[in-house]
């Protein structure tokens, strides 16, 4: 991570006092003074402030089930933020990693590590995260065909990665997607001639939301790695 933001995570400093202490020559990078705030460093480097040694603080790593009428934003807005719902020491800190619309429920996960946020947002890590969806109409009969081929979404030059359909009922879908464009759900939808009236992500990956509706908790370290797997 870069050295700002390591002293961030190791101390309670913000970005800007930070960066003013690596420009004033008050950080040692193992044993040699850096001066460039952008500068890589690893938990195994040796890095210190006024002699002081410093050690990043873990990772933290959530999830939520989202209620309708919250914002995947770190701030309020038209709904209250869903950090509002979360009780943690230095929110701002913290990421989501694959936003909801403010009408979707269900899970979210939420971390400070960017990493860990690629590998589940990134289309490379074909993370699956399935959908409930509830239609206007009953599905059309080749729209599973047409999910599978990928659908050209207006406005998108490449169609969508494969996606698989699951038929509950009629007007009750499961959907299966490993990327996660700007509404993407309900663009899909559209493009085959039906409307959602309901979405809710079920799982991402191998972790479903188990709890209420509201109610958040920690990731076992399992659940955490499972997505580097
Ligand atoms: N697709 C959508 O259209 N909306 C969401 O909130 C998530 C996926």
């Amino acid at each position: 991570m870069r050295l700002d933001r390591f002293i961030c995570k190791s101390t309670e400093l913000v970005k800007y006092d930070a960066i003013q202490l690596i420009h004033n020559g008050e950080v040692f990078v193992n044993g040699v003074v850096v001066r460039n705030e952008a500068v890589q460093v690893h938990e195994n480097n040796d890095i210190s402030l006024n002699g002081q040694k410093l050690a990043a603080r873990a990772f933290r790593y959530m999830l939520i089930n989202k209620p309708a009428n919250t914002l995947c934003s770190n701030v309020d807005g038209v709904y209250p933020s869903l950090f509002s719902l979360i009780d943690v020491e230095r929110p701002s800190e913290l990421h989501i990693a694959g936003r909801l619309d403010a009408n979707t429920t269900g899970l979210v996960l939420i971390t400070d590590d960017g990493r860990w946020t690629f590998a589940i947002t990134s289309p490379s890590g074909q993370c699956h995260k399935v959908y409930r969806v509830k239609l206007a109409k009953p599905i059309a009969a080749d729209a599973g065909e047409s999910f599978l081929q990928g659908i050209a979404l207006q406005g998108e030059q490449e169609l969508t990665l494969p996606a698989q359909l699951q038929i509950i009922t009629p007007q009750e879908v499961l959907l299966t997607l490993t990327e996660g464009k700007f509404h993407q759900v309900k663009r899909m939808f559209a493009a085959v001639g039906n409307k959602v009236v309901s979405l809710h992500r079920e799982s991402i990956g191998a972790v479903s939301v188990d709890v209420a509706e509201g109610e958040w908790r920690y990731l076992s370290v399992d659940e955490v790695q499972s997505f580097y797997t």
